[in-house]
């Protein structure tokens, strides 16, 4: 008896997945089967509830005097059975009889308005679009992030306010980029957990609004995803939806949660989204050791705040996790466990089944609608036109793309990996430039995924032809192309311009959601085109975009290829960018936020090994920065400028200091002892050089205190410095928090350890600090044991 949503053919929602996710490989999304989920993918005309007349007008809801839990409690208490199931998926369809409109829930803002409903032209037809997240986070400037994040948030409320967009967004993903394979990298702030925090607190707090006011006049609600463990979309047929992925307590809490930590606990998010993938064999979504014990209890997620499967996830459960024995079990056992909202229809068809086999009662539905409520609640989803930002509208979109911030994204984002000879800038006597490759005449290419229409898209040829230089375009060849058919045409273009300039890579047809790449070489031929314009003697630069990294080592070695620049998915400006660094009117300042590893790294072991600790017995040579032993191409962190720098320590030996003292020690000012400083690093920066440009710098903790294995080092700080002239001199001191030279126990526990310590700045080292800390050793954050919260959501299955 599935009354609830009229629709036929249910049980052929998708397709069974074998459970065995071995050599079966599906990926059966909602976005790619859009005519099996018609009412997940709607596109609903929006509206804010009444509350000076009609229904609503007398209940609590409408009360701003009372308390949000108060307002969405009283609210909720007035919906039927069926009235609650109806709003328990991301397409809530409100309760017409009380005039409560209906609600899409499913949003996306990864790098600006992505998922909203966009008019065919005029106002809100376009909002703008920003540099893919891999690229931002490359710029290593916070308030960037902000500022981005920001800009989003004003042109949602303007989609909001016109009825074409809701209150939340599944944004931003704060997975870490794990293995270089992975599809999705690109959508995150790359490899390292802390710059993954950082990004996270930065986005969060800024389309949220500041985390400490306590108006709580949320701006808009952002979900921080995916939680836990995801990173692998379809490696060698291991599909996302069934990979049940091995992570010890140690990595858990040392790698792959800490930016979940930092956005529940210190951003406040108000929503995170559980994952497709299992790990330790419970999906994330049914997993109540992630949800309740760590989620909630350890990290603090806000008392209302509501969790949301990722889109078919509850299903998954099922099928193809086979954790559940049916739709209604997998249903019961995610809402136990604090899956409050299903991205999808799962709790829509089958929660009067779960309810009526009693695997469920109505209040444990109830806690995940009101969670919801509460949110849009305190986003004054239901306190009127004169509620805060009620009054953005179109002409704030027009103006904050304006700003040209987007552009300022995109050439701080962009690396110089290589630079011969100060072959760039170019000289002044170049004239003529031939444009060559797959990703010289581009358009949507530049926005990565997750994208809304873009008010321009400008391409690194139109940049440079609406340069001073003359311009001779050939596509070369394409992505994946094995054909040579158009090299004539480039090397004849090459052969009449002063300098040749490359743009290739890969692109979404290659690295994309539910695709990972098979290995990190560059596709088709494109090097095969790259040398033999290197054999023609012109300056040659080769821009590579694109998320994850190819082995460019051939180029590297390669002296007739002169310069080499990483410029990721620059967004919509990303043309200007890249020609503005190439001919010297930017001075690129950004630095690597992935490791490029060589090919063989890919073939060396499977990328669905978690564990970031080398094992010989495995092949994993270790994985990031902090464990890698082979030899990077490029390593993480890597960057040149244009200029000089002197950096100059203020001091070299920081002392000593005692454990027991730090953590009794007050933190005014601080929520928590270990975010308090240790110490600043402080250097001083002087341009040496001739050319104005930013400095960025990152700092690096190694030790030989706690116990083996250590990683090599890892990052605790970073800064960027803006525009510095020739001989200009500027101070750089950055706050190394107590928590940030702690580490990670075999249990997950966060522990300071006493023993000599190390940071450095940058991969150069160039500037050493040195530190002891003496005492015993003190747990700053006690990792919880996941024994006993298992049995609970197994007596669910039955
Ligand atoms: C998948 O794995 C199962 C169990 O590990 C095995 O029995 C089965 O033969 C595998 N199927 C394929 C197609 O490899
Ligand atoms: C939304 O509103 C537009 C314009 O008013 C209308 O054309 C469209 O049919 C509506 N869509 C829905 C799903 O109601
Ligand atoms: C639940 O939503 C469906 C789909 O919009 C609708 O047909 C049905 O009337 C709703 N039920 C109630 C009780 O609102
Ligand atoms: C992956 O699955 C697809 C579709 O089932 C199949 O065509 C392909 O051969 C498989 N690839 C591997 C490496 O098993
Ligand atoms: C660049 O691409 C656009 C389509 O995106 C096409 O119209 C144009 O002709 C291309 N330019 C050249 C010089 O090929
Ligand atoms: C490497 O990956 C690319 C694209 O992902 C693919 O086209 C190519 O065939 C792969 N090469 C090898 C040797 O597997
Ligand atoms: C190393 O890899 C082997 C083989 O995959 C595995 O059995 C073992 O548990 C791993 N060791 C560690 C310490 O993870
Ligand atoms: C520089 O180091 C000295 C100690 O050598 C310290 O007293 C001073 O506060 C430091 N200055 C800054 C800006 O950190
Ligand atoms: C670090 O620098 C800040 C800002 O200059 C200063 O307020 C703070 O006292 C310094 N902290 C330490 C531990 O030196
Ligand atoms: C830190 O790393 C450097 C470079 O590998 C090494 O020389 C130094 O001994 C290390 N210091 C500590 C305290 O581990
Ligand atoms: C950081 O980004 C902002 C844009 O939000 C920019 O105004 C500022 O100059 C940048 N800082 C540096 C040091 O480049």
């Amino acid at each position: 008896m599935r009354t609830l949503l009229p629709l036929a053919a249910l049980p052929a929602l998708f397709p069974l997945i074998s459970a065995q996710n071995n050599h079966s490989f599906v990926d059966y999304t909602i976005e790619s089967n859009p005519d099996l989920f018609p009412q997940c993918l709607a596109k609903l005309n929006m509206s804010f509830p009444d509350c000076t007349s009609g229904p609503l007008s007398e209940n609590l809801v409408c009360d701003r005097s009372a308390s949000p839990h108060a307002r969405a409690t009283a609210l909720v208490s007035l919906f039927t059975f069926e009235e609650l199931v109806n709003n328990t998926g991301n397409t809530g369809f409100g309760v017409p009889r009380l005039n409560l409109p209906n609600y899409q829930v499913w949003g996306e803002a990864l790098h600006g308005v992505g998922r909203a409903t966009f008019l065919d032209d005029g106002d809100f037809s376009w909002a703008t679009s920003f540099p893919m997240p891999i690229s931002t986070m490359a710029a290593f400037n916070r308030t960037l992030i902000h500022h981005i994040g920001e800009i989003v948030s004003t042109q949602l409320r303007a989609y909001s306010n016109a009825g074409l967009g809701g209150l939340d967004v599944y944004s931003p993903n704060i997975n870490t980029f794990r293995h270089p394979v992975w599809g999705r990298g690109q959508e995150t702030p790359g490899e390292d957990a802390y710059l993954a925090s950082v990004f996270g607190y930065e986005y969060i707090t800024a389309l949220q609004g500041d985390p400490d006011d306590d108006e709580e006049n949320l701006k808009i609600i952002a979900t921080a995803k995916h939680f836990a463990g995801y990173d692998i979309e379809s490696w060698r047929n291991h599909s996302r939806l069934g990979n049940d992925v091995q992570i010890t307590q140690q990595e858990l809490s040392e790698y792959y949660m800490p930016p979940f930590l930092t956005a529940a606990r210190d951003a406040r998010v108000r929503s995170v989204m559980c994952s497709y993938n299992a790990v330790n064999g419970f999906p994330s979504c049914a997993n109540s050791f992630f949800l309740q014990t760590l989620l909630r209890e350890t990290f603090s997620f806000v008392e209302d705040g509501y969790v949301s499967g990722d889109c078919g996830a509850v299903y998954n459960v099922w099928n193809p996790h086979g954790y559940a024995d049916d739709e209604a079990s997998a249903s019961a056992a995610s809402i136990r466990a604090g899956t409050d909202i299903d991205c999808g229809t799962s709790y829509q068809f089958y929660l009067e089944d779960s309810l009526s086999e009693n695997l469920l009662s109505r209040t444990e539905i109830e806690r995940g609608v009101i969670r919801l409520y509460s949110s849009l609640i305190r986003a004054g989803y239901f306190d009127g036109p004169d509620a805060a930002f009620r009054d953005i509208s179109w002409s704030d979109v027009v103006e904050t793309d304006s700003w040209d911030i987007a552009y300022e994204a995109a050439v701080e984002g962009i690396v110089l990996l290589k630079n011969q000879q100060g072959t760039l800038p170019l000289s002044s006597e170049i004239q003529s430039v031939a444009i060559i490759g797959p990703w010289a005449n581009v358009t949507t290419e530049l926005q990565g995924n997750y994208f809304g229409p873009a008010p321009y898209l400008i391409s690194p040829l139109a940049a440079f032809e609406s340069s001073d230089l003359e311009v001779h375009y050939a596509f070369g060849t394409n992505m994946l192309s094995t054909s040579d058919s158009g090299f004539d045409a480039a090397l004849s273009a090459a052969r009449n311009a002063d300098a040749i300039l490359f743009f290739g890579g890969i692109d979404n047809t290659i690295e994309a959601e539910a695709m990972d790449r098979d290995n990190i070489t560059w596709p088709g031929n494109q090097l095969d085109l790259i040398a033999q314009l290197s054999e023609l003697n012109k300056p040659l630069i080769v821009t590579t975009l694109g998320g994850g990294q190819v082995d460019s080592s051939t180029l590297k070695q390669n002296e007739n290829v002169h310069a080499l620049l990483w410029a990721g998915y620059p967004g919509q400006s990303g043309g200007h960018a890249i020609a503005d660094i190439i001919t010297g009117k930017r001075a690129p300042a950004g630095r690597l936020v992935t490791t490029q590893y060589p090919a063989a790294y890919a073939e060396e072991f499977s990328a669905l090994e978690m564990s970031l600790r080398p094992n010989e017995t495995s092949g994993n040579p270790g994985q990031t920065y902090m464990w890698y032993t082979g030899e990077a191409v490029y390593e993480f962190g890597h960057g040149l400028f244009y200029t000089t720098f002197q950096e100059t320590a203020n001091a070299t030996d920081a002392g000593s200091f005692d454990i027991q003292d730090l953590v009794t020690a007050s933190h005014d000012g601080y929520d928590r002892v270990e975010q308090a400083p240790l110490l600043n690093f402080t250097v001083t920066i002087k341009n040496t050089g001739e050319t104005t440009s930013d400095y960025t710098g990152l700092i690096f903790a190694n030790t030989t205190a706690g116990p083996e294995p250590r990683p090599k080092k890892w990052l605790v700080g970073f800064d960027r410095l803006g525009a510095l002239s020739a001989g200009d001199e500027r101070v750089f001191s950055v706050p190394i928090t107590i928590d940030s030279v702690a580490r990670t126990d075999d249990k997950g526990n966060r522990v300071l350890y006493p023993g000599q310590y190390e940071l450095a700045l940058n991969n150069e080292r160039s500037v050493v600090v040195r530190f002891e800390l003496k005492g015993e050793e003190v747990v700053l954050l006690a990792w919880p044991e996941d024994n006993e919260v298992k049995t609970e959501i197994l007596q669910v299955q039955g």
